[in-house]
């Protein structure tokens, strides 16, 4: 089993350990309810050179807004540990939100342009809460390499710009996106869906694929192909928050000609939960 600790301090305790021995740690943050594109996070970190693996485990108060799925967001703490052992994970680190946030917490990090667009302007205060918690995580695990999936293409791009910007010295990996058999994006939140909504949610992966294949064979106006992506997610969908193009590296906005350097981002709300995917426009989208 892995080590369970609790605490920033011990966690601090846990990597030096590994790094007296002359060990280089990995960091995978996530919010639990793991699933294998959590895992493959974990595989990804040691190919980068981690002998050890550390994986945070915290359902993040900060960003997620009072409208949104704190409360309700699944926890499975000891399938988690199951899965981590399976995976043979070193650390697994489960803070509470007061060893986190003790009182008179007041110090944030905040990246300020990338956050702006897509999912900063429909969650405005969801990036600065992601930033500040792996900035935590990160001043705590001391890591070499730490891995984030581009299932959440932003965060990562968001997470590589704080690391550039304040010198953090660790190496971060933005890893392929872990897709169910019919194309679904594997997410935490799919274990909302109903069997219904199940069958639907793969409208997003047709959507991004109708759009994908469309470049393929020239297509390069972001009216179309944005239009081609909409077409089966909005017959399958309640309702769309965007499907957009934007520069594949700063996330700036596209408005007529999809460039080589493109990335598809989609946001949409089936029942009562709220899906995301993405694709580089032009790469194979990989199921398995
Ligand atoms: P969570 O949603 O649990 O995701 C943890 C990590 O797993 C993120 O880097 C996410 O992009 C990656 N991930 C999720 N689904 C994936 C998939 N299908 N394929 C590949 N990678 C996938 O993202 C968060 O937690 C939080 O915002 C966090 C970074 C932990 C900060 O609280």
């Amino acid at each position: 089993m892995p080590t369970l600790v609790h605490t920033p301090r011990e966690l601090r305790a846990a990597c030096d350990a590994f790094r007296a021995r002359g060990e280089r740690v990995g960091l995978v943050p996530t919010m639990g309810a793991l699933h294998e594109g959590h895992m493959s996070l974990v595989a990804a970190a040691r190919n980068a050179g981690a002998q050890r693996v550390a994986v945070s485990i915290f359902v993040n108060p900060l960003q997620f807004a009072p409208t949104e799925d704190l409360a309700k967001y699944p926890r499975t703490l000891p399938e988690d540990l199951a899965r981590c052992d399976a995976h043979r994970v070193d650390v697994v680190y489960v803070p509470s939100a007061l060893d986190m946030y003790p009182p008179g917490f007041q110090t944030h990090v905040e990246v300020e342009q990338v956050t702006r667009v897509l999912e900063g302007a429909t969650r405005p205060a969801h990036f600065r809460g992601v930033t500040t918690v792996v900035a935590k995580l990160f001043n705590a695990a001391g890591p070499c390499v730490a891995a984030f999936g581009q299932k959440d293409y932003q965060q990562w791009r968001t997470i590589e710009r704080m690391v550039r910007d304040l010198d953090m010295p660790v190496n971060v990996l933005g890893c392929a996106i872990a897709r169910e058999p019919d194309g679904l994006a594997m997410s935490s939140r799919n274990r909302y869906l109903n069997p219904d909504e199940r069958a639907r949610a793969v409208a997003i992966y047709a959507g991004i694929s109708a759009a994908n294949e469309a470049f393929g064979r020239g297509e390069r106006a972001v009216g179309t192909l944005t239009t081609l992506a909409s077409r089966p997610i909005a017959a399958a969908f309640d309702s769309i928050d965007y499907v957009a193009i934007a520069d594949a590296a700063d996330l700036t906005d596209r408005q007529v000609e999809a460039g080589e350097q493109a990335v598809m981002l989609v946001a949409a709300r089936i029942g009562k939960t709220r899906l995301i995917d993405n694709a580089r426009l032009g790469e194979r989208l990989v199921i398995g």
